[in-house]
């Protein structure tokens, strides 16, 4: 696996991408940046490269793959027909962080939809992925660029301790860590009223307000519709836990908490230090898009270093911090000191 590493130079972004865009003609796997989390890249429409996603990712069959495509009228070639709904959402929140579930066209294989008769669609708002994804001239399925059930990758150590060593995956296109830090938003389509799979990186609040939409935030989907909602997700090897109060529990369990690792707020560290310095705290910014932007970041470095176990300070379940709690409750698969 070789890096790429555009954050220093991007003149002659094109030569300097060229050998990646011809492992993806060959069937090979890349690492792409994009806005929200790094993927796993390959050409849509191979059986044998996307079979390659699932090994090296170690995930189930059964959770489907979303599709990025470089332009609107690449959607064609996964999808036969729009509403006029699905038009103004594409025209307002495209390219950008947001997944739509359409129903797919026969040449999707099925491989990507993990059967289903839909498929996931998005078009990234980075100008590299986008760049890439022309050049290879096919949409690609990626996925989050981890191993199943694991925090998703916002910077390259992140990368290479989950991938090292794959010879399955040849090139890593690395851009430092994304804007948003966190996964797209994805909205089943195939209904309207239109249902949130995913609460990501843009505000159901932000779609409803531009659009008038009506948006069902239910959590009580059947598997069939979201298939890779599970308990346990982006998580940390270490046992994790998320704390509402964090200031009360530190407080009742000073000297417990010792060798403790602790992510929370940049407030609430400085004051924890005050209490006892034993605690490893690992500050995730104070506002919620620096918290989501850095969530995955300080749980990678968590999880790096030396501590009994990891405790997530909870944010207000509001907005971004939707996304936010979601990924705070996979990681620590519920499991909430109180
Ligand atoms: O921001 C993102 O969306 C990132 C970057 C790389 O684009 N990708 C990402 O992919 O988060 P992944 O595979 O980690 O998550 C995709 C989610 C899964 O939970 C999957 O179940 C759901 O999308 N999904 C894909 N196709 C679907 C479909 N046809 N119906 C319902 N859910 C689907
Ligand atoms: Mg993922």
């Amino acid at each position: 696996m070789k890096v790429i590493d555009l954050t220093k130079n991007t003149k002659d972004l094109e030569s300097k991408i060229l050998p990646a865009v011809y492992a993806i003609k060959k069937g090979d796997l890349v690492i792409i940046p994009t806005e929200t989390v790094y993927g796993l890249a390959a050409d849509c429409f191979s059986v044998s490269a996307v079979n390659k996603i699932f090994l090296v990712k170690k995930r189930p069959y059964r959770d489907p793959l979303i599709v990025h495509i470089s332009k609107k009228s690449q959607l064609s070639l996964l999808v036969d027909k729009i509403d006029h709904r699905v038009k103004k959402l594409i025209d307002l929140f495209w390219p950008g962080p947001l997944t739509l579930v359409l129903k797919k066209k026969k040449i999707v294989p099925d491989i990507v939809t993990s059967c289903l008769d839909t498929v996931a669609v998005r078009m990234p708002e980075e100008k590299i992925t986008r760049k890439f994804i022309d050049l290879c001239n096919v949409p690609l399925a990626a996925p989050s660029a981890n191993i199943f059930s694991r925090v998703s990758a916002t910077d390259l150590p992140h990368i290479l301790s989950d991938f090292k060593d794959n010879s399955d995956i040849k090139y890593v296109i690395y851009k430092g860590r994304p804007k948003y830090g966190i996964e797209s938003t994805i909205l089943d389509c195939t209904d309207y009223p239109f249902k949130v799979l995913r609460f990501g990186a843009l505000e159901i609040e932000e779609i409803i307000k531009k659009t008038n939409f009506k948006i069902i935030e239910s959590k009580n989907f059947k598997l069939k519709k979201a298939p890779g909602m599970y308990k346990k997700h982006y998580a940390p090897l270490k046992k994790t836990f998320m704390v509402k109060d964090l200031l009360k529990y530190v407080e009742k369990n000073k000297n417990d908490c010792s060798g403790d690792i602790i992510v929370c707020k940049n407030k609430t560290a400085e004051i924890i230090k005050k209490i006892n310095k034993n605690i490893i705290t690992i500050p995730y910014g104070n506002t919620l898009e620096e918290i989501s932007k850095n969530l995955y970041f300080c749980l990678r470095l968590a999880d790096s270093i030396e501590g009994k176990k990891i405790l997530i300070e909870t944010v207000e379940n509001r907005s971004l911090g939707k996304a936010i709690m979601d990924r705070i409750k996979k990681a620590s698969a519920g499991k909430e000191i109180i």
